[in-house]
Formats: C-alpha cells, sequence, structure tokens
C-alpha cells in the first residue's frame, strides 16, 4: 500500500498551534442538501474557487455513494489537489475496507490527500441504523482508521451524532481511533443538537480526557440556529479544524458557514488570541455566488456577510451615519469580503481575446465551445445593458459553462406574447447535436408558456416545485436571476438563467433544469450508500 505526504505538511498537528484549519465540506455535505445535484464539471468549478479563497481541505465527496461520486473526488484530486499550494483533498468513507479502498483510490493522484472515516456512536443511531453493540462500533473505529493509515498519514474521524452519544462510550471510541491512527478527531453535532456552552464544554472535555498527537475538529449543523456560534465555542474551547460550507449549506438546515466562521474570528481576534486562518477573505462573495448559481439555492438576502443586504442601510439615521464615516454601522469592510461590484472594463465593442483576458484575470479559464458560448452571451448582454459589473459577467460565463454543449438542449430562439387582454403564447426554437426542435404553447402567463412549449420541444415531462427570481446588481437593467426546481422520478434538479429580460431567464433556467434532468438520467447517477440523517 502507498503512503504518502508525511514532509512538508503544514496541516502535521502540532505544527502552529495557532492556526485554524478551514475544512470545507460544501462539495460532501453541502451537495446532501436537498434537491442539490452539481455534475463533476460543477463541482471542479467550485473546487477551483475554494482554492482561490485558500481553504485547508476540500472534502470532494464520498467515492463509495456513487461512480460520479468517485469521479468528480478523482478529477478534484489530481487537478486542484495538484495546483502549488493547493489545498488538500478529502475522501468520506464508512469503516468497511473497501470503502476505505476506494476513497483511496479516488484521492491517491492528490499531492496531500485526507481520508475521513466516520461510523455513528448514538444509541438512536446503533440501535436503528447499525445495529451494532458498542464492542462492535470500537473495533469497526479501529479497522476503518488502520485500514486508511495503510494508505495515508492523514487520516480524520468522526464519531457520527457525537452530541447525543454517552461520554464516556464517545471517549472510548475517540482513543480507539487515535491508537489506531487517526490524526483528526471530528465531533460531529449531526442533527444541530448542542448549545454554545455545552459544546464548547464537551471539545475541552475531549481534549482533557482523551491523549494523543490529534487535531480536534467541530463539525455543526444548523437545526437550531447555533452552527456558527457552536463552531466559535469549539474554537475557542481549543479546537483547531472548522467543518463549514459556503453559504451554510448542507443537510437539513445546513452546516456552519464558511463566511460566518472566518469573519467572526477575522473581526474579533480579541476572543480568539492567536488563531489564525489562510483564507482570502475577499474571495468569499465570489465563493457564495458561485455556489448559490450552480447548486440552484438562493442566498438568503439578510444572509451575514454574503447576503445582498449585508451592507445595504434603509433607514435615514443608518444612511446618515454611514455616509459621514462607515464604521458606525458596519463591522465588516464590504470590500474585506469582494462584496463590492467591481466594474470592469468591457464594452460592445471589446473582442473575443479582451474578454477571455478578464475571465482568465477573474480565475474563469474558458475555451473553445464554451468560451465562444459565454462571449456571444456577453455581446447581447453589452447591447442591452449599460454598466457591466464582474457578477454579470461571472453569472452569464458561469450558465454557458455549466451547459453540455455538446448534448444538451440550447436555446435558439424564444417568442413570447402576451399581457392583461388574450392567451399568452411562446413559441420556442431549441437545438440539439445538429437538430432543429420547434414547439409552440399557451399558458396562464408568458413564463408558464414557455416552459410548456420547452415541455413539448424537448418531451422531457417533470414537475416544477420551485421557482425564484432575483436580480444580479442593482439598478432597472439589472440581469434577472432565475433558479428553477423541478422534479420526476423522484429526482430533484435545479437550473439556472440570467438575461436582462426576465422571461428569458425564466425560460433558460427551464431548459438548464432539463438538461440537468437528462444527464443524471443518462449517468443512472443515483445515491446507493446513505451517510445518515
Ligand atoms: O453530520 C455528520 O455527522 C456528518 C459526518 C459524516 C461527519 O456529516
Ligand atoms: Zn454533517
Amino acid at each position: 500500500m502507498t503512503t504518502n505526504h508525511g514532509e512538508g505538511n503544514r496541516r502535521t498537528p502540532g505544527v502552529d498551534p495557532g492556526h485554524l484549519t478551514v475544512f470545507d465540506t460544501t462539495l460532501r455535505d453541502g451537495e446532501q442538501s436537498p434537491g442539490i445535484s452539481l455534475d463533476a464539471a460543477e463541482k471542479l468549478e467550485i473546487a477551483e474557487q475554494l482554492a482561490r479563497v485558500g481553504v485547508d481541505y476540500i472534502e470532494a465527496g464520498f467515492p463509495v455513494a456513487s461512480q460520479g461520486d468517485f469521479e468528480a473526488v478523482q478529477s478534484i484530486a489530481r487537478s486542484v489537489g495538484n495546483q502549488p499550494d493547493a489545498p488538500a483533498i478529502c475522501g468520506l468513507s464508512r469503516t468497511h475496507m473497501a470503502d476505505v479502498d476506494r476513497c483511496w483510490e479516488a484521492l491517491r493522484d492528490s499531492a496531500q490527500a485526507r481520508i475521513h472515516v466516520f461510523i455513528s456512536t448514538s444509541p438512536q443511531h446503533m440501535e436503528h441504523m447499525l445495529k451494532m453493540t458498542q464492542a462492535q462500533v470500537i473495533s469497526e473505529t479501529r479497522s476503518g482508521v488502520s485500514r486508511a493509515r495503510e494508505h495515508t498519514d492523514d487520516v480524520e474521524f468522526s464519531p457520527q451524532d457525537a452530541t447525543r452519544t454517552p461520554l464516556d462510550f464517545m471517549l472510548e471510541v475517540l482513543s480507539a481511533a487515535v491508537d489506531a491512527g487517526a490524526t483528526t478527531l471530528n465531533i460531529p453535532d449531526t442533527v444541530g443538537y448542542g448549545i454554545p456552552w455545552d459544546f464548547g464544554a464537551l471539545i475541552q472535555h475531549i481534549r482533557r480526557q482523551v491523549p494523543g498527537d490529534y487535531i480536534l475538529s467541530t463539525h455543526c449543523h444548523n437545526d437550531l440556529g447555533l452552527a456558527t456560534a457552536n463552531t466559535l465555542a469549539g474554537v475557542q474551547a481549543g479546537a483547531r479544524q472548522v467543518e463549514v460550507c459556503v453559504n451554510g449549506l448542507g443537510e437539513r438546515a445546513g452546516n456552519a458557514a464558511l463566511e460566518e466562521v472566518v469573519m467572526a474570528l477575522r473581526i474579533r481576534p480579541d476572543q480568539f488570541p492567536g488563531v489564525t486562518t489562510t483564507v482570502h477573505t475577499e474571495e468569499l462573495a465570489r465563493a457564495s455566488r458561485l455556489v448559490a448559481r450552480l447548486t440552484g439555492y438562493p442566498v438568503q438576502y439578510n444572509k451575514a456577510v454574503v447576503g445582498r443586504n449585508a451592507f445595504a442601510h434603509e433607514s435615514g439615521i443608518h444612511q446618515h451615519g454611514v455616509l459621514a464615516d462607515r464604521s458606525t454601522y458596519e463591522i465588516i469592510d464590504a470590500a474585506s469580503v469582494g462584496q463590492v461590484g467591481r466594474q470592469i472594463v468591457l464594452g460592445k465593442h471589446s473582442g473575443r481575446h479582451a474578454f477571455a483576458d478578464t475571465l482568465a484575470k477573474m480565475g474563469i479559464h474558458a475555451q473553445g465551445d464554451a468560451l465562444n458560448a459565454a462571449f456571444a452571451r456577453f455581446k447581447e448582454l453589452a447591447d442591452r445593458k449599460v454598466e457591466i459589473t464582474e457578477a454579470d459577467v461571472e453569472a452569464i460565463v458561469a450558465e454557458e459553462l455549466g451547459q453540455d454543449l455538446v448534448e444538451g438542449f440550447q436555446l435558439e430562439s424564444l417568442e413570447v406574447s402576451g399581457g392583461t387582454v388574450g392567451m399568452p403564447r411562446a413559441r420556442v426554437v431549441l437545438s440539439r447535436t445538429g437538430d432543429k426542435l420547434e414547439a409552440a404553447a399557451e399558458g396562464n402567463g408568458m413564463i408558464d408558456a414557455a416552459c410548456s412549449a420547452i415541455r413539448q420541444a424537448t418531451r422531457v415531462q417533470s414537475k416544477l416545485i420551485g421557482f425564484n427570481v432575483s436580480s444580479v446588481t442593482g439598478g432597472v437593467d439589472a440581469l434577472g436571476d432565475v433558479v428553477v426546481q423541478l422534479e420526476a422520478d423522484e429526482l430533484k434538479v435545479s437550473g439556472r438563467g440570467v438575461s436582462t429580460d426576465v422571461v428569458e431567464a425564466s425560460a433558460r433556467a427551464y431548459l438548464a433544469a432539463v438538461n440537468r434532468l437528462v444527464r443524471i438520467r443518462a449517468r443512472n447517477e443515483r445515491r446507493e450508500v446513505e451517510i445518515g440523517p
């Protein structure tokens, strides 16, 4: 078996006691949010942005869950995992030998790789899911962690549902994991049951009672809205790794939000003396937008740090104060988290080369058909919109790069008519692998008519279960940003579309969701293994 990555690993326990390891699990726990299904290319795009953010670890997936998960982890390990100053890439695994080996198979080409082994330890999980005794769980812990250590010297262990696990038993399991070679002990508050002072006390207790050379980690879910608070309490009590997701995504109510935890540490160093991260905070807003766009989960307006209202001031007194000095009502500088609409110097006369160059400066690398399609959309936008911001360019480029340009349906044209008199109608022309597909339909409104026409042209049946419109930036000519969620055969998918015209944005979003449905069906990529509640 291969062993890797001992030397030069800045994440080795004890090297820098103040360094807080930021472990991002957007692509694993975040992807388990209901209705999110990212394909390998989208996961790679998010992983590249996480590398720009400067997280220490990217948990890229659960390789044994499906072939799609395996391939996505492998492709991230091979590309992002080998960039200079890259984050280490992690994969999740149950304790079974076959799972651990499969996980390593996906990770092995990364310059630094970690296997994250977990098993449930609470009575609820052991009785109803695992059907194992305490002795069996301890033995599984030993064998799973030892197997992982045969592959790599960077092994994390998690006792799932730790906060509902009897303390003595958890200490026994954790000690067994350390004996078997775990270098990080992660304490998951799987069902979001923790309360900050209680969770902090738990972390402190584990630190004192479990001997060995390991890093303690937090993994807090947000069922009571306390995920960030619990995570910070864990850090205060000595945890030196935080598991977080962009925009607080994750199972049910989500996980602790990357941007909230990092900014709390940045703004209040007095509360966390000597604790530092390597996060480039100016990349946080962009990570948030990218994840929102690709997952189809919009960011709530009043979300801390990355919400559109996080730096907006409505009342006269507040506006007066902020105009005099921003510090009157703002504790975070918007620019420090990338929350300012950077104006880009491209216009309708800009050429393809200048466009590609600008994208490269934004860290987006597009080539060939994808670049051509994105450039065509940019030209269309430049004709309709006076000021183009980085957020606008990101939105159209992400939409185009998210399409499967070879096999997906493409929108060639859309014509709609409607108003207060007469039946709204739409006519669409689509193309797919060189074929033209046309259909016309009526509907309750122009958007409904456009979606019906697309349904007829593609012959893909599904139920519309979600529809959300927002704007990318402010102003009357702002891009409308539409997210559509569809359901078919128990599969839920989302699609996103942007345009200065909301009907067109809706049609694009609907088509993007249809394309995703077709792709997932083609790969028949359903999860074969579940992680738990
Ligand atoms: O919430 C949880 O318990 C998890 C584990 C797999 C770490 O996500
Ligand atoms: Zn979790």
